[in-house]
């Protein structure tokens, strides 16, 4: 009956028919389920700033070397709370503008780490400015390249110009300051935005495949305290700040090591600092809040470790003693700054 020689409008019929059932099936029905991608309850929508941020990160194509997907794999629970879903995208999702399309964020090359909840493992706006200015400068050996052109050197800085607080040796004229442009600005506010929505209660996370041959890793819990390892947490959470040795960094964040607050007989303040954030000291940045981030175990052997190592020789704390300052600490203090 389809005698394609003979009857040349039978073929053209056919093939337009498959043309036509192929463009539904890859082109038309995923783009329409797309369209159902709602966002997630208690999800925040994008800010003007942080929109603005998202086309600096493409632009300078943060995503050759960053992605923004948590698989469903063991090794990446590091990188989240739970996989990613589709709703994790509604907002970034949308057109950049009328000729171009919604970027693509997820990333496949992973050479520096899943950006997907950076904004609650790092929410230090000061950190991220001086990571971008120079990451060898927070992060030593880091090969992150930097990016200079997202700052301005000056000697006559705006009055509501945020200064990035770069060592006098490093700039041209010791009277000048590092200042950070509006790219720069909306960038991290783009990054300090990027934190896993929790998914409304009763629903279930996906699940996590097992990396085939390998067991799952268990928290390291020190067996002489029963708290958490103090030292894996100073590592994840404080180090990037105040460095490995505790040594911090001139203008930007203090020594831990030798610091009369951690030294103190009264774990009190530290405490609360860790808590709540601290901006005590125009000479220094401001310490993000860790409230939200660390559960009181945690913060206890953190501060344990703290108040132990890097030559200091303070007691240790307990998980009471947090408990107890958590539900003192004012909650505008709590406020990511
Ligand atoms: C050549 C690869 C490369 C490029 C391009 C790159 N990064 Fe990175 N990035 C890294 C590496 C490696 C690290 C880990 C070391 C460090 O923290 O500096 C990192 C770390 C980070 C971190 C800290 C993540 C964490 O978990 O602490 C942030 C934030 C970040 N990059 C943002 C960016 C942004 C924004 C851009 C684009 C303006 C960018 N990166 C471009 C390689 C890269
Ligand atoms: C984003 C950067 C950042 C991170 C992460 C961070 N801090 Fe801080 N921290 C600061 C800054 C900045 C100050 C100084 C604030 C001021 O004095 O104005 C500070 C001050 C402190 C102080 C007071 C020290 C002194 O002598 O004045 C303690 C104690 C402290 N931090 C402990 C911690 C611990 C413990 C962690 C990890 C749980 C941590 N910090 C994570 C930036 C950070």
């Amino acid at each position: 009956m389809l005698n394609f020689h003979k009857d040349h409008r039978n073929l053209v019929n056919v093939a337009l028919l498959v043309f036509v059932l192929l463009s539904m099936g890859v082109a038309v029905m995923p783009a329409s389920e797309m369209e159902h991608n709602a966002p997630l309850p208690g999800m925040p929508e994008m800010t003007p700033a942080e929109r603005r941020g998202l086309a600096v990160y493409v632009s300078e194509n943060c995503g050759a070397c960053h992605t923004q997907q948590v698989r469903n794999i063991e090794m990446d629970k590091m990188w989240g709370t739970r996989p990613s879903i589709p709703s994790d995208y509604h907002y970034s999702k949308q057109r950049m503008d009328v000729w171009r399309q919604s970027p693509s964020l997820l990333g496949s090359e992973r050479t520096g780490p899943d950006l997907t909840n950076v904004g609650q493992r790092q929410p230090g706006e000061q950190w991220h400015l001086l990571h971008l200015y120079d990451p060898r400068m927070v992060v030593k050996g880091s090969i992150m390249p930097r990016y200079g052109w997202l700052f301005e050197e000056t000697a006559h800085p705006a009055k509501d110009a945020v200064i990035v607080p770069v060592p006098k040796e490093r700039l041209r004229d010791t009277a000048h300051v590092v200042v950070a442009k509006q790219e720069a600005l909306d960038l991290v506010a783009y990054l300090i935005a990027l934190k896993q929505t929790p998914l409304p209660d009763g629903t279930p996370p996906p699940g996590w495949l097992p990396t085939p041959g390998r067991k799952e890793a268990e928290a390291t819990v020190d067996n002489t305290s029963g708290l958490p390892d103090g030292a894996e947490i100073f590592k994840g959470t404080c180090q990037a700040c105040h460095q490995a040795d505790a040594m911090g960094l001139a203008g930007a964040f203090p020594p831990l090591a030798g610091s009369a607050i951690v030294n103190d007989t009264d774990p009190s303040l530290m405490i609360s600092i860790v808590l709540g954030g601290y901006d005590a000291r125009p000479e220094f940045g401001a310490m993000p809040a860790q409230a939200e981030q660390l559960t009181d175990a945690q913060i206890a052997a953190v501060v344990s470790y703290v108040r132990g190592n890097f030559g200091n020789e303070a007691t240790a704390v307990t998980e009471e003693d947090v408990r107890t300052l958590r539900s003192t600490v004012a909650p505008q203090t709590m406020l990511m700054p």
